[in-house]
This record gives structure tokens, C-alpha cells and sequence, in this order.
């Protein structure tokens, strides 16, 4: 796979502060005179745009959690396809504010559907395309709820679902030490801006 770029993604639960974070370090990184670009999923495309209103809306019934798999999935395999690799294939270095670890930590670990088959299911959409770096940026989940404040689909679940989903992902870390670092967000937020442009640093020198 022509994969000449590099994709790092940020993850983690809500209000963690990938979001401000991924445009600061975009920011950052710009100002050194490198060319970022930023996405973010589900809604990396147009058709993913539509994906996530959909699947964000508090007015919508819940999806079966099996269908919500497959609309994310759809989204990846769109952003994937049409966006990721032929930016990587320019060269691109890509910030993307979500990827494949979001489906394993909220579908796998938070809805408790079959890791084996999304891992699996989940490869297929993104075509085997790994990132070079996952930047887990991890704040107990009421804290970031609190910071998040919004009321979306997601944040109506139960305390005891986003603990889930903060565990997997930082179970999906240290399974991968080599391809994740843990950031703490409680700490203040310049160190924390500090420690991921240390972290992309270090991704990029490996070349
Ligand atoms: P956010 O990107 O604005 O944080 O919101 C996206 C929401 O979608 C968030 O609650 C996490 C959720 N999500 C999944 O459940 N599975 C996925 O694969 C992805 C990419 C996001």
C-alpha cells in the first residue's frame, strides 16, 4: 500500500479535549512550516457528514448497536477510500480527530459487541490502513462530560457506558505501546500541548 504520508489520529472520551487539541497542534506544526491536514470521523466526507448527523441526532431511536457498527463503518470506508489514502499517498501528514480505535472502544467495549468480529469488520473498512500514531488523550469520563456539555446521543449514555469505553481504550494502549501514547488531560493544557507535539516528533523522526 502506498502509504507515503503519515496519519495521526486522536482519541479518546468525550470533552478529553481531542478536538482543541488536534487544532492546536495543527496550529503548531503549521507555524513550523509543515503542511497538516485536519479530518475528523465520522463526517470526513459528504456522504460521512450525513452519516453523522444521523447518527448523532438525540431526537433519532437508537440503532440496533449492530447497525450503528456499520454506519461508522460506512463512514471509514468513505474516508478511508476518498480522503485518507490519496492524501497519505501525497505525502500528507494527517491529523484525524477519531478512527478505527473509537469503534473498538464504544461498539466493541461500550456496546460489548463481539471485539473479534468489529476488529475484523473494522479492518475491512479502513483497508488494512494503520495509523502511524494514536494520540489517547485520557481524563476520567465525568470530567470530560462535564467539559463536553453537549447533549447528543452519546451523551445521554449511562456513566457506567463511557467508563467502558474509557477502559477499552486504554486497554486497546497498552496492547499497542508502540503505536499509542497516554496523555493525562488533567493536567494543564499547555503541558499536555507539549507532550503531543513531543509525541508527533517522535513519530515523524522514525522515518
Ligand atoms: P465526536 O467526534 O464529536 O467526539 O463525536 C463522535 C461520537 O461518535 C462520539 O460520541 C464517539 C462516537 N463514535 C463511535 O461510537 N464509534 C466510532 O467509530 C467513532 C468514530 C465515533
Amino acid at each position: 500500500m502506498t502509504n507515503r504520508g503519515h496519519l495521526i489520529v486522536f482519541e479518546g472520551v468525550e470533552g478529553a479535549g481531542k478536538s482543541t487539541h488536534l487544532q492546536r497542534a495543527a496550529a503548531a506544526l503549521r507555524a513550523r512550516g509543515r503542511a497538516v491536514v485536519e479530518t475528523a470521523e465520522p463526517g470526513g466526507t459528504p456522504l460521512g457528514k450525513r452519516l453523522r448527523a444521523l447518527l448523532m441526532d438525540a431526537n433519532n431511536a437508537a440503532p440496533t448497536p449492530w447497525t450503528e457498527l456499520f454506519l461508522y463503518l460506512a463512514d471509514r470506508a468513505e474516508h478511508v477510500a476518498t480522503f485518507l489514502q490519496p492524501a497519505l499517498a501525497r505525502g500528507e501528514l494527517v491529523l484525524c480527530d477519531r478512527f478505527s480505535p473509537s469503534t473498538l472502544a464504544y461498539q466493541g467495549y461500550g456496546r460489548g459487541l463481539d471485539l473479534h468480529v468489529v476488529r475484523q469488520l473494522d479492518e475491512v473498512a479502513r483497508q488494512g490502513l494503520q495509523p502511524d500514531l494514536v494520540i489517547l488523550l485520557d481524563c476520567p469520563v465525568e470530567l470530560g462530560l462535564e467539559r463536553a456539555g453537549r447533549n447528543d446521543r452519546f451523551h445521554r449514555e449511562s456513566l457506567a457506558f463511557h467508563e467502558r469505553v474509557r477502559a477499552g481504550f486504554l486497554a486497546l494502549a497498552s496492547e499497542a505501546p508502540n503505536q499509542f501514547v497516554v496523555i493525562d488531560t488533567r493536567a494543564p493544557a499547555d503541558r499536555v500541548h507539549a507532550q503531543i507535539l513531543a509525541a508527533v516528533d517522535r513519530c515523524l523522526a522514525l522515518d
